[in-house]
């Protein structure tokens, strides 16, 4: 008897199972009214009373390693359930939920993806800057308008500091620590001085391009402009170009794209015009390639610059600039799909 005991010991602690089934029929084999060691147990009477102390003993400690063993396999293929350790109940019982791309980042990206396909490399630069970069390396006289107060952030105790108002200083800050060739995208957040309205905001988001090589000419600026306005707005879309004025720019020019409401016919949107300003541009200006350490006689450049939320308004016809910072969730979510 103490024989089959031994024997079957070495049995349980071989057993083995690759599923809870199996694990299952081990307990029926071994544990269950008809199994091994229960009929081991009924042997037990005609055991020898001399013998029944320590045969007694060897079938307890079998039958219990045997049940501790089943028990731990059964364990290895249980699923976690309510009082496992891994259940964190603290956790909030509502679903998590996903947030959506603000617009102005949706337009953000589709627009540097537009330009990175045509070789612009992404570059950004500090919107806390000082007079040079904003204004004087971009060839703004002492006495222009922009640097008033009426339109410009200055810091308080240091009248040098200021909040770009435009993502232009990125060129500088681009140019005095690169050499031509230089094709450049920079997105950002700029500042005005502005009363707070539908139509105006203390600060918005501008993206601006900078490309400088040898022979550059304004016929570049116009295919690329062309090719991003048909990318932006759709294949049938058209660009007009008219002369304006820019500090940093000889020519200069501003860009319209036929209405992307009307197609061109007159609409509201477009006050009848067929035509919807969407950015400036032009020919890098060569004192402001001096300024920042390039040789104008070797290099040409051009530039341009938009705001993403007069783009945004375009695609989506947000009626309120204010709608873009109040963070209003029922704004936000209504961009979900245009993710
Ligand atoms: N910096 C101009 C603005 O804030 C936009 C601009 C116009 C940028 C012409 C340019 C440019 O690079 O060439 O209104």
């Amino acid at each position: 008897m103490l024989e089959r005991i031994k024997q079957m010991m070495a049995e349980v602690e071989a057993l083995k199972a690759t599923s809870a089934e199996e694990a299952e029929a081990l307990r029926v084999k071994y544990l269950s009214k008809k199994g091994d060691i229960t009929a081991l147990m009924n042997d037990f009477r005609s055991v020898p009373a001399e013998l029944k102390k320590q045969v007694g003993m060897a079938i307890n400690e079998l039958k219990n390693r045997a049940t501790e063993r089943i028990n731990e396999l059964k364990a290895s293929f249980a699923s976690v359930d309510a009082d496992t350790d891994d259940i964190d109940i603290t956790r909030t019982a509502y679903p998590v939920e996903l947030g959506t791309r603000h617009p102005l980042t949706i337009v953000r990206n589709e627009i540097v993806d537009i330009f990175s396909r045509l070789g612009f490399s992404l570059a950004e630069g500090p919107e806390v800057e000082d007079d040079w970069h904003v204004f004087s390396s971009m060839n703004f006289p002492d006495d222009h308008p922009a640097r008033d107060m009426q339109d410009t952030f200055f810091v308080e105790s240091h009248p040098d500091i200021i909040l770009r108002t435009h993502t232009s200083s990125v060129q500088a800050r681009i140019m005095e620590r690169q050499q031509p060739p230089i094709r450049v995208i920079c997105p950002g957040r700029v500042y005005r001085n502005e009363a707070i309205s539908a139509r105006a905001h203390c600060f918005f988001h501008q993206v601006e391009g900078l490309y400088i090589d040898k022979d550059v000419s304004f016929t570049d600026l116009k295919q690329v402009l062309l090719l991003f306005a048909k990318e932006m707005f759709g294949e049938d879309t058209q660009i007009r170009l008219r002369p304006s004025y820019f500090p940093f720019t000889e020519p200069s020019a501003e860009m319209d794209v036929s209405c992307t409401i009307c197609g061109g016919k007159g609409c509201s949107m477009c006050k009848g015009s067929g035509w919807l300003e969407i950015l400036g541009c032009g020919m890098v200006h060569p004192n402001v390639l001096e300024a920042n350490g390039i040789d104008s006689t070797i290099y040409k450049g051009y530039a341009f610059g938009m705001g993403i939320e007069r783009i945004a308004n375009l695609k989506y016809q947000v009626k309120d600039l204010r709608l873009f910072s109040e963070n209003d969730v029922r704004f936000l979510r209504e961009f979900e799909a245009a993710n």
